[in-house]
């Protein structure tokens, strides 16, 4: 099974990117094939609207959208992580979202489209926040995660994280709402790699 995390904390050794690659260890030591990628130190650009990829299946932007396209197509299990920043993900975050639109392709039906990725694949959205009840408050996101992974690209199944109380330099492997991250996340993904076998 292939998993592929993508962090979209400026800071590439924060709250997000612990919770993300202490995941990915426990996938790797269960027989996993992970990768890795903090989007600060990538160059991806805004999406421009050009529409080319409603035409054909590509993107007109050469920049390192190029790597990790083929890599989310292979991904059995795509894990996103950001940090809440003024209520919502991170720029970054956001700007690799929008570029998911080359996903996204014609279907039979005049003015709708259809995911482009193939059927069955698994995400797993996780948001570290400083709000000790950030879990509750910020519960929008899962919603809108939810929306645009499972009814817009077709994943087949998602859990989400919000895990709140997370000051700067938290660990949060030793945080309440951190463990219970960790532990229901680290089931989902040993549960999606037996049934991938
Ligand atoms: C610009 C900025 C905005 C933030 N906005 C929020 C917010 O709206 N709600 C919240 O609970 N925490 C907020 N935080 C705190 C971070 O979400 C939190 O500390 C997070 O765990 C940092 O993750 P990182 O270490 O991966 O960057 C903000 C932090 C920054 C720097």
């Amino acid at each position: 099974m292939k998993i592929l995390a993508i962090n979209g904390s400026p800071r590439t050794n924060g709250n997000t990117s612990l919770v993300l690659k202490d995941l990915l260890a426990k996938a790797e030591a269960a027989g996993a094939h992970t990768s890795y990628f903090d989007l600060a130190d990538l160059n991806i650009k805004d999406c421009k609207a050009c529409m080319k990829c409603k035409k054909e299946d590509c993107c007109s932007q050469k920049d390192d959208m190029e790597t990790l396209r083929p890599l989310i197509q292979e991904a059995d299990l795509l894990v996103l992580g950001s940090p809440v920043y003024m209520g919502d993900q991170t720029g970054l975050m956001k700007c690799f979202i929008d570029r998911l639109y080359t996903f996204m392709g014609p279907s039979e039906k005049k003015g709708e489209l259809k995911s482009r990725l193939s059927e069955g694949k698994k995400a797993m959205v996780i948001f570290t926040c400083q709000m000790p009840n950030g879990n509750m408050v910020y519960n929008y996101i899962a919603v809108r995660y939810f929306n645009l992974l499972v009814n817009m690209l077709g994943y087949s199944d998602i859990r989400s994280y919000i895990i709140g109380g997370a000051n700067l330099n938290e660990d949060l492997r030793n945080t309440p709402q951190g463990k219970s991250a960790l532990d229901d996340g680290g089931k989902f993904i040993l549960e999606s790699l037996k049934a991938n076998v």
